[in-house]
């Protein structure tokens, strides 16, 4: 289930959650930043091409494109990575698990299984966690990191618009170490 988490950002362990969609749309509309849930396509394979993939969701795309003056989209698929040594993942993962900003709009759209998005905005840290259906908006220069987790498991559509701009611009702050990851999102010990 999409859920978030809210902490302040000096204390990784005192934290509120949120579950309900409305309330997680409101709430992150403090912080600009949006959240859908698209209706999905029930007809796709789990293994469907990505044009039909693409496809599928051509109504909602070219929605997002013009808003957000996009010029390219593609779907990235991470599952358990077969294709992908393991040195490979963790790099990866560690390319976006640290604190950084793009000059771009940061836009997905999950297909299946979840990733963490972390904002770091108006002193606080927020949670994301996006399932199958969410669809997301985190705004140029936001500051943020994203968890695939230790073994990524999602398939996204991606929105890009100049090549620069999702180039990952790293704030050089360690925040992100401090807070959970997605493995202790979905597995919390007691
Ligand atoms: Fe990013």
């Amino acid at each position: 289930m999409t859920l978030v988490k809210i902490y302040s950002e000096n204390n990784p362990n005192k934290v509120e959650t949120i579950e309900d969609f409305a309330s997680i749309q409101k709430t992150l509309a403090f912080v600009n930043i949006k959240i859908e849930r698209w209706q999905t396509q029930t007809g796709l394979a789990n293994n469907a091409e990505a044009d039909d993939i693409l496809e599928a969701y051509d109504q909602d795309i070219q929605r997002i494109m013009r808003n957000h003056g996009f010029s390219a989209v593609d779907v990235i698929s991470m599952h358990g990575c077969s294709n992908l040594s393991k040195e490979d993942l963790n790099k990866s993962r560690d390319r976006f698990l640290d604190e950084h900003k793009h000059s771009d709009d940061e836009v997905r759209f999950f297909i299946d299984g979840q990733g963490l998005f972390c904002i770091h905005e108006a002193g606080k840290v927020i949670q994301i966690l996006c399932k199958a259906g969410d669809f997301i908006s985190v705004p140029a220069n936001t500051k943020h990191w994203f968890d695939m987790g230790a073994n990524p498991d999602f398939k996204c559509i991606r929105f890009f618009g100049e090549e620069t701009g999702w180039v990952a611009n790293y704030t050089g702050d360690n925040i992100s170490s401090s807070f959970p990851k997605l493995n202790d999102i979905l597995s919390p010990v007691a």
